[in-house]
């Protein structure tokens, strides 16, 4: 095997390690808010805690904003009215939507944030192989700071719904599958 071939096995591995984390570290961000109405993943409880949708949203702005849109050339935003709403204290990125008024944000649905996701990541997917080689470094940040906030997620769901005297379980009736899940 040639040098050149070698390299490019090895990027090609580089490519798929970094690719299938990727998969595992946005498909467990999206597990925790499964059993999640609209409701409960647009309301906050305090200025200080963010809604569920809020960190959906604003991880995958990340990858949108300092990969996609930075490093794949022709890369169109999903919405660049939403760039305002998903930044959170990114001063170079321009003015943000006020924290303690994510609660207000009845709109995009729940839904149209999955739809947000899941057209990120098949962007950051289908690209990886190219991304992999120019900025896998900014992925690993943007995984760790995902997980960040999967941490941040968790902790403002649980005090939102500790205010509701029906004491509803983040997991509905699969808190044992979560707490499973979250172990992995
Ligand atoms: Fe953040």
């Amino acid at each position: 095997m040639t040098a050149t071939r070698r390299s490019m096995a090895g990027d090609n591995r580089v490519a798929s390690v970094l690719a299938r984390r990727y998969r595992q570290v946005r498909a467990l961000s999206l597990s925790l808010a499964e059993r999640l109405s609209d409701a409960d993943a647009t309301a906050q409880s305090m200025p200080d805690a963010s809604p569920v949708k809020w960190h959906l949203a604003h991880t995958t702005w990340f990858f949108e904003t300092f990969v996609l849109r930075d490093h794949l050339p022709g890369y169109a935003l999903f919405d660049e009215r939403w760039h305002f709403l998903f930044n959170s204290y990114y001063e170079a990125e321009g003015a943000r939507h006020a924290r303690p008024h994510r609660g207000l944000l009845t709109r995009p649905s729940l839904g149209e944030i999955r739809t947000y996701r899941g057209s990120v990541d098949e962007a950051m997917l289908i690209a990886m192989p190219i991304l992999a080689e120019t900025c896998a470094d900014l992925i690993e940040l943007g995984l760790a700071h995902e997980q960040q906030h999967q941490e941040l997620l968790l902790t403002d769901l649980k005090h939102l719904l500790s205010c509701n005297p029906l004491g509803p379980a983040p997991c509905g009736n699969r808190r044992a599958a979560c707490r499973l899940r979250l172990r992995q």
